[in-house]
């Protein structure tokens, strides 16, 4: 791995705190950075680098997976951090800046190898990119990359706009967009599962698979969040960047472990498959809906509309439910079906794959079994199910579902953020979404979001605490389906 220096933006922020630095914490640990490194931090307020590595250290003692215990070891990492204010739209800083980073290159003896990680808001995305350019940052002698986080723009148009600016300063492939659910350890498996398995590559496709169901259902409400949320709601939230993300994994069908070009071609296709909604009957494929107070987990809660900082008369989606098709021989007339809300009653993301049935069963008529499953839990405990139908010993000529069920025996695994940065770093981008899958992303849920703005679809209600709209089991119901 080639040492470089680890620009990070907004290093005062938040996602810094909780995720960025102990990510890098544990994979220095882990001995999975280069052998020589530096790290520069950057905000806008005045922080002495003292203080700085004093902050860093707090954050792996709260949030770290490894416990920080090796004073040694904490001292020698924290020795590659460094501060420097910056306002993000002013040149004359990142001419400082490089002054910096060029002082610390010298100092370690390390090539000009730059990691650029833009954790701020998205509207410093095109400034930052920008004056990275014209500072000269962005062309040293060694290799250069960004890493950025979603929203990857508002709409179609404003991601184009946003792809272009960024563009003109980064190659594509010197950008890795982060989409946290890739850096899952259950999502990362799902190509081996399907490429390694003759089982399931066997299974996989529409001769055998009636549906295939994938939740991400939250408890949580807006908390803190009401002015981004409130413009946001699940569709560009969740279900543009992370769902579709699932689908695209859960899709593919490989015939062997694959190269990252190979995964993502396979993954553009699916985007592209994508069969596009009709606007005259939204509805018939689409729910969205808003929680109302309830009682989640024995406790009440109040409904959205009276959570702070929300517009008393929003109409926006707290749940989105969907019902696609791809336009791939692979999987003609499979539905998928995709689910994701907050307020829900549990936190839970996961995969449903329904075999079709019945085969040829044996059973005597009207007896009917139930369908296999094959349950993929991503998180927050990673496991998997396969139900199959048995034999009961108790009752003669009964047939029961079984299942064999697997739960992840490792405890203490890598984060999905200690993931996706040893990939950059290493410069594989098989789990970072690309420009394409985006792109195509935001052209299947455009006509979603014009209807919504529009109004033109209806705004279901749930009560917080529940599964979600009744609407959703009626998206079913018309397949002769049900949620699992
Ligand atoms: C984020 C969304 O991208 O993903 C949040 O902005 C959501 O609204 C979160 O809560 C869910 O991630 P996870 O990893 O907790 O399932």
């Amino acid at each position: 791995m080639d040492s470089m220096t680890f620009v990070l933006f907004g290093a005062t922020g938040d996602l810094a705190k909780r995720k960025i630095y102990p990510a890098l914490y544990n994979l220095y640990v882990d001995q999975k950075m280069p052998s020589s490194f530096s790290v520069i931090g950057l905000g806008r307020r005045e922080v002495s680098d003292a203080d700085f590595q004093a902050r860093v250290e707090a954050s792996l003692h709260t949030f770290s997976r490894r416990s920080p215990e090796d004073a040694a070891k904490v001292r020698d990492f924290l020795g590659a951090f460094r501060y420097t204010s910056l306002n993000n739209t002013k040149l004359e800083d990142y001419k400082k800046l490089l002054e910096v980073v060029e002082q610390r290159e010298q100092e370690l003896g390390i090539p000009q190898n730059r990691m650029f990680y833009l954790s701020v808001a998205p509207e410093f995305f095109e400034p930052i990119a920008e004056n990275i350019k014209e500072s000269g940052l962005g062309s040293g002698s060694g290799w250069k990359r960004l890493i950025i986080e979603k929203p990857f723009g508002h709409d179609l148009v404003s991601a184009i706009q946003l792809n272009e600016k960024l563009n003109s300063t980064f190659a594509e492939e010197e950008i890795y967009r982060i989409d946290h659910f890739l850096g899952k350890p259950m999502v990362q498996n799902l190509e081996v599962l399907s490429a390694t398995n003759p089982v399931m590559h066997a299974l996989w496709g529409n001769h055998y698979i009636s549906n295939v169901q994938i939740t991400a259902s939250e408890t949580v409400g807006v908390e803190e969040r009401a002015e981004y949320y409130d413009h946001t709601g699940a569709v560009r939230d969740m279900f543009q960047n992370h769902m579709l993300q699932l689908l695209m994994m859960i899709s593919l069908h490989l015939p062997k472990k694959s190269s990252p070009d190979e995964v993502r071609a396979k993954k553009r296709n699916t985007a592209q498959s994508l069969i596009p909604l009709e606007e005259e009957a939204l509805d018939q494929h689409i729910v969205r809906a808003q929680y109302q107070a309830g009682d989640l987990q024995g406790k009440p809660v109040v409904g959205y509309l009276d959570e702070p900082g929300i517009e008393a008369t929003s109409k926006n989606d707290t749940y989105f439910a969907a019902r696609l098709f791809l336009d791939d021989p692979f999987w003609t007339g499979v539905p998928f079906y995709v689910r994701t809300g907050k307020r829900l009653s549990e936190k839970s993301t996961r995969i449903v794959v329904e075999f079709k049935q019945p085969l040829s069963t044996g059973t005597s008529e009207g007896e009917s079994v139930s369908a296999n499953l094959l349950t993929i839990d991503i998180g927050p405990k990673e496991g998997m199910r396969l139900t199959l139908n048995s034999k009961s010993p108790m009752h003669h000529d009964t047939i029961e579902p079984m299942e064999l069920s697997f739960n992840s025996s490792y405890d203490n695994v890598p984060e999905a953020y200690e993931n996706l940065i040893f990939d950059a770093l290493r410069s594989d981008a098989t789990f970072f979404a690309h420009w394409d899958e985006v792109e195509l992303s935001w052209r299947w849920v455009e006509p979603i979001l014009k209807a919504f703005a529009a109004d033109e679809v209806p705004l279901n209600y749930y009560a917080a605490g529940t599964e979600g709209p009744a609407a959703a089991d009626e998206l079913l119901a018309q397949d002769g389906n049900r949620w699992h």
